[in-house]
C-alpha cells in the first residue's frame, strides 16, 4: 500500500544509550517508510542532560511547540550519571515530565508479551510465562509525580513533601480508555491502587468501580499494588488489561519488563485527549532509561525503541501495515536468535538493527 504520505516526526534521541537506540529505530522506520510508500520528514532536538549542557534547561519551550506540531515525536532516554547531582536545581528528567504535561500525555501503553524464543531469557519459569500477553496502562501526568513539593528544616532537622493527588476527571480518563482498550483485547481490566491505606487510591477504585458498572461487557477485578507486584511473577498469563496510577504503573512496569526477557524489549506509547479533529498527538519511547552502566559501547538493545517507533506508525501516523512489518521483522531478529547482551546474546546495537532491518 502506498498512501504517499509525508510525515514530520520530532525525534529526541535524549542521553546515554537513547541516541543509540534512536539510530536503529530511524534506521528501520525509513526503510519501513520507503517500503510501505510514504515518508518521513525528521527533525532532530534536544533533550535532558545534553540539553542542560547545550542550552542550561533540560527542554526548551520552542522544542515543545515543535513537537506539539508535528506527527509524532519519538524519544530515546534521559539522564545520567553527569546530572545526578540531588541537589542540582536542574534535571534532565524534568525534560520528560515537562514534555508528558505540556502535551498533555496523560496515558502510557505499555505492552508486555513473552516472545517464545526468549522463555529462557526470563528468570521466571517457562510455564508460568506462557500466555503472557497484558497492557499496562498508567497514568502519566499526575499523581505524586506532579503534585507540591517542598523541602525545609525545622527543629527535628531536615523535612521533605511530595503530594500525591488526583482529580476525578484524571481517573476517568484513563480508566474509560482502559476499559475501551480491554474492549478490543481480551475484555478485563485490573485496577492496581493502594486502596487499604491512600485516599487517593480509594477515590480511584470508586471510579473505577462506576465505569466497571456502566461497563458490563468488562470484567473488572481490583488489586492492591503490594499483592500486585506477587501475581505479576506468579501468574503473568492471567492479566490483560492493567490500569493503574503514575508511580505504580511505572514501578510494575519495570518488574514486567522481565517476564519478556529485558528491559530493552518494552516500547510505550503516551496518548493524550483526541482533539475536535480527532488528532491525538503521540510521543513514543521506550520504557528503559539511560543506562549508563552500558553506554557507549554500542551494546544496548534497540528492541524497544524500534517497537516504539512500529507503535508510532499504528497509533499515530495509521500505517499499520509498516508498524507490523517491523514488529514481526524484530520477532524474526529475536527468533533467528539475534540477541544483544541483555538476552544472553553477543549482538551488537547496530547488528540488531541490521538484522531487523533486513528483514522489513
Ligand atoms: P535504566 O533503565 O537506564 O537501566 C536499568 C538496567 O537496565 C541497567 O542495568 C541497564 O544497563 C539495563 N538496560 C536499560 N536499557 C537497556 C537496553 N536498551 N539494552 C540493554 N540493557 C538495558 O534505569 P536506571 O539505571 O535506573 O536509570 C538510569 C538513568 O535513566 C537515570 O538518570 C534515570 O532517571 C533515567 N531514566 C530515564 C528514562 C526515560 O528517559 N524514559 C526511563 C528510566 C530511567
Ligand atoms: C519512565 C522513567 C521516568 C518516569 C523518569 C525518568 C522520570 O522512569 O519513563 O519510566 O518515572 O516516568
Ligand atoms: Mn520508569
Amino acid at each position: 500500500m502506498t498512501s504517499g504520505n509525508v510525515y514530520n516526526i520530532t525525534l529526541l534521541p535524549g542521553d546515554g544509550v537513547g541516541p543509540e537506540v534512536m539510530t536503529q529505530a530511524t534506521r528501520v522506520a525509513e526503510a519501513a517508510a520507503t517500503k510501505f510508500g510514504f515518508s518521513l520528514n525528521l527533525d532532530t532536538r534536544l533533550i535532558g542532560g545534553c540539553a542542560i549542557d547545550a542550552y542550561g534547561t533540560p527542554l526548551r519551550d520552542e522544542d515543545i511547540e515543535a513537537a506539539r506540531a508535528s506527527d509524532a515525536v519519538l524519544l530515546g532516554s534521559v539522564g545520567g550519571p553527569k546530572w545526578d547531582n540531588p541537589s542540582a536545581a536542574v534535571r534532565p528528567e524534568q525534560g520528560l515530565l515537562k514534555i508528558r504535561k505540556e502535551l498533555g500525555l496523560f496515558a502510557n501503553l505499555r505492552p508486555v508479551t513473552a516472545n517464545e524464543a526468549l522463555l529462557v531469557a526470563s528468570p521466571i519459569k517457562e510455564n508460568r510465562l506462557r500466555g503472557t500477553d497484558m497492557l499496562v496502562v498508567r497514568e502519566l501526568t499526575g499523581g505524586i509525580y506532579f503534585g507540591d513539593r517542598k523541602r525545609w528544616t525545622d527543629e527535628q532537622g531536615r523535612v521533605a513533601m511530595d503530594t500525591l493527588i488526583y482529580r476525578e476527571y484524571e481517573v476517568r480518563r484513563i480508566v474509560e480508555l482502559a476499559f475501551e482498550l480491554a474492549r478490543g483485547r481480551k475484555g478485563r481490566v485490573t485496577s492496581v491502587d493502594k486502596a487499604n491505606v491512600l485516599d487517593s487510591s480509594r477515590m480511584w477504585r470508586e471510579i473505577t468501580t462506576e465505569i466497571g458498572a456502566a461497563n458490563p461487557d468488562i470484567t473488572l477485578e481490583h488489586m492492591l499494588v503490594d499483592a500486585m507486584t506477587m501475581k505479576l511473577i506468579q501468574q503473568p498469563g492471567a492479566y490483560d488489561v492493567i490500569v493503574t496510577e503514575n508511580m505504580f504503573g511505572d514501578i510494575l512496569t519495570d518488574e514486567a519488563s522481565v517476564l519478556g526477557g529485558s528491559i530493552g524489549l518494552l516500547p510505550s506509547a503516551s496518548l493524550g485527549a483526541p482533539a475536535e479533529n480527532g488528532r491525538r498527538i503521540g510521543l513514543y519511547e521506550p520504557i528503559h532509561g539511560s543506562a549508563p552502566d552500558i553506554a557507549g559501547q554500542g551494546i544496548a538493545n534497540p528492541a524497544g525503541m524500534i517497537l516504539s517507533a512500529a507503535m508510532m506508525m499504528r497509533m499515530s501516523l495509521n500505517e499499520s501495515e509498516a508498524a507490523a512489518a517491523i514488529e514481526a521483522a524484530v520477532d524474526n531478529a529475536v527468533n533467528d536468535g539475534v540477541h544483544t547482551g541483555d538476552l544472553g546474546g553477543s549482538a551488537s546495537t547496530s547488528e540488531f538493527g541490521d538484522a531487523v532491518l533486513t528483514r522489513v
